[in-house]
């Protein structure tokens, strides 16, 4: 046989390298031909062709210089001369035999090989993929997901999304992450907001965009009580959402101001963008722009300076639009509304907002513990009702264990304490991190905080008493005295802190 290359080629290790090199290449190309006909977007299946497979081809590589290095090593010392590849006689049945089975294998192999890695890949697109494949890292992430609204939305849809660039950057960030998890080095919990979300025009636009008008929209919510009765408050109330073009002529409320005429800038000096000192309104129509400052935070000149400014998109209100834990208290309220929790046990509201968030150390134990503390609260307090209605407070305890599965993860140290949801005011600042009547203009203008300006409450009913209702909407009425304090304060002063809140 003559040979077209080199002699010192021609070694096991070589050869065996070009083999595999071929291979991952042949597949990585056969991928790349299937990514680029598929039309879904598929960016996470780029592990496997742009990290995995080119590191076989790597490894390829290298065999086959190092198989060459060898050869010529192994000449100089005048070990080998002239290595002979065997010589195949086709004319002998044996050998001929041997040929086809092997010719035969490989083509099965190859062709196996293609499949599985075609499956591979579909694999690395898949949710189950993002949301396991570093297990108990993504969990938290992973449960919210599966029971929000957009749990038919592949994680790669608001993450990565299309475009070059912001594959490559994900890979690269992503390929981090398979170090932090492989050597424990993530944060508990993985910090919000993370900075290499892609800007909302590119993830949440595709398929909600700013012009859309949303109108009004009625939220009805039943509240109840910390007290020996679970006293009930409903509430219902039209938010004024908004949004529209200037062509359809519709435009008003709470999208349009942010996206459509205005643009909003802002500088926070925490991480979490929780304490907003400085904010900037600018008119995208006339081009005026407004500083507004806070009166309570100041801020430095030098924070001016160097500080990070933000333009407010989608993510500034919705960052808990599809991975959001919610606080006890509104979990309770859902499911008591909803009959799975008999709100005649006395103090069931309190007892379980307490057990919830009591804070422990391991899903176990937390399960264990909020059976024993709703249990032991009536059998010391209520002996009577824990034997007639024992079925209904068992069928509370597993609710509440449902909750704390969904709502908790101390692995993680994941909850609603670590990730504020900035959607409304109550359990954090919210819009209230701008609009708390304190953030003003040089010429005393102010970031409303009047009651009406992003909604009006149609009726408000608390237990027994007459309904508030007007279509032009009614005074609110804090459900439990606290005289005016909730008009001064920040509602979320008090209401972050469950604990004492709802203790009868
Ligand atoms: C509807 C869009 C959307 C989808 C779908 C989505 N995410 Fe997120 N994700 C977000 C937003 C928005 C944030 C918060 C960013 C911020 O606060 O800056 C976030 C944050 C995160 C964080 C950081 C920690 C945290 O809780 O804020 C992780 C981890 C994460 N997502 C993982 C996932 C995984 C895994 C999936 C799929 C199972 C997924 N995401 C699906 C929009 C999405
Ligand atoms: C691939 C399409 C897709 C993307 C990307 C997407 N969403 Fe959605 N979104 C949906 C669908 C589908 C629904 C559910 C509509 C329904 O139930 O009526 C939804 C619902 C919503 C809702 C209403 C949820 C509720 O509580 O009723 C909000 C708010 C929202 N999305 C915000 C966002 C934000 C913010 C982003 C970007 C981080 C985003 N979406 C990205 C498809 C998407
Ligand atoms: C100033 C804060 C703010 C910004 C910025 C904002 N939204 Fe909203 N959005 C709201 C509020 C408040 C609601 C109503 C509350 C709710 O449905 O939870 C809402 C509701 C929605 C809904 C649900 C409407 C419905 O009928 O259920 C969608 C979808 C949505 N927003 C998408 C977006 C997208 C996409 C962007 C970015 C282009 C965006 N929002 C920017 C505050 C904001
Ligand atoms: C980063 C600061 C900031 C946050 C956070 C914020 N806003 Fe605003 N908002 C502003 C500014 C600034 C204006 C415009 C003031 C001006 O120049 O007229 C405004 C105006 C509005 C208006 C129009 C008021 C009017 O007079 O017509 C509505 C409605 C509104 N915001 C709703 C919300 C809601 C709802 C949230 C929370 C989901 C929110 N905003 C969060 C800064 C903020
Ligand atoms: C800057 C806009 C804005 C202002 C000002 C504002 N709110 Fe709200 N409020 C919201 C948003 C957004 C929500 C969340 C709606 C949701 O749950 O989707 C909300 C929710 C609420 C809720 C609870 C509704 C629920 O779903 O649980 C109550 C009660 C409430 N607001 C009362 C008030 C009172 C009282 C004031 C005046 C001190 C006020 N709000 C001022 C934007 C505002
Ligand atoms: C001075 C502290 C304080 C302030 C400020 C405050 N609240 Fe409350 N709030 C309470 C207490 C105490 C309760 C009773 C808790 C219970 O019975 O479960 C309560 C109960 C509620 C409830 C019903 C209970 C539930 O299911 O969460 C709602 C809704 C509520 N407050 C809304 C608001 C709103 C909106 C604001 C801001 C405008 C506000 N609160 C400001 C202390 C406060």
């Amino acid at each position: 046989m003559r040979k077209k290359l080199p002699s010192s080629f021609y070694n096991p290790t070589t050869l065996l390298g070009t083999g595999l090199a071929l291979l991952s290449f042949g597949l990585i190309v056969f991928l790349s031909i299937i990514e680029a006909f598929n039309s879904n977007n598929k960016p996470y299946a780029g592990i496997l062709t742009f990290i995995i497979l080119p590191i076989f081809l790597i490894i390829g590589l290298l065999a086959i210089a190092y198989g060459i290095l060898r050869e010529h090593h192994l000449e100089k010392l005048g070990k080998i001369r002239n290595r002979l590849l065997p010589v195949i006689d086709l004319n002998d049945v044996k050998q001929k035999r041997a040929f086809l089975i092997f010719a035969f294998g490989t083509i099965i192999l190859i062709a196996f090989t293609a499949f599985g890695s075609f499956k591979a890949y579909e694999y690395t697109e898949s949710d189950a993929f993002c949301g396991t494949i570093c297990h108990k890292v993504m969990e938290p992430e992973y449960t919210a997901y599966k029971n929000s609204p957009h749990s038919r939305v592949g994680c790669v849809m608001c993450h990565i999304g299309p475009g070059a660039g912001w594959f490559v950057k994900s890979k690269v960030s992503g390929s981090y992450q398979v170090y932090s998890v492989l050597f424990n080095k993530f944060p508990r919990p993985i910090s919000a907001p993370i900075s290499n979300l892609r800007p909302a025009k590119e993830t949440c636009e595709q398929c909600h965009w700013p012009k859309v008008f949303y109108g009004e929209k009625q939220i009805t919510d039943t509240y109840y009580l910390s007290d020996e009765n679970n006293t009930k408050m409903t509430l219902s109330m039209l938010l004024k959402i908004g949004g529209g073009n200037s062509e359809t002529g519709v435009t008003s409320g709470i999208h349009w101001h942010m996206n459509i005429s205005n643009q909003i800038t802002y500088l926070a000096t925490d991480r979490e963008r929780q304490i907003i000192p400085w904010v900037k309104s600018k008119s995208l129509i006339t081009g005026k722009e407004t500083i507004y400052r806070s009166k309570n935070v100041k801020i430095s000149n030098q924070e001016l300076k160097t500080g990070e400014y933000r333009n407010m998109d989608c993510i500034d209100c919705h960052n808990r639009a599809t991975h959001r834990y919610n606080p006890p208290s509104i979990s309770m309220n859902n499911i008591m509304a909803a009959g799975w929790v008999d709100p005649s046990l006395p103090y069931i509201k309190s007892i379980s907002v307490i057990a919830l968030d009591k804070g422990y150390s391991s899903t176990d134990i937390a399960l264990d513990s909020i059976k024993t503390i709703v249990e032991e609260f009536y059998q010391a307090n209520y002996p009577d009702i824990f034997k007639s209605k024992n079925k209904n407070i068992e069928n509370a305890i597993t609710q509440i264990q449902k909750i704390y599965s969904n709502n908790y993860f101390p692995y993680m140290n994941a909850s609603w304490h670590k990730f504020p949801d900035n959607i409304g005011h109550i359990f954090s600042p919210g819009c209230f991190r701008c609009h708390d009547g304190k953030h003003v203009s040089s010429d005393g203008r102010i970031i409303s905080n009047d009651c009406n300006t992003c909604h009006v409450i149609l009726s408000q009913q608390i237990g027994d008493q007459k309904p508030e209702v007007s279509l032009s909407g009614v005074q609110y009425i804090h459900p439990v005295n606290i005289g005016n304090s909730w008009k001064n304060m920040l509602c979320s002063d008090c209401h972050t802190r469950q604990k004492d809140i709802n203790n009868p």
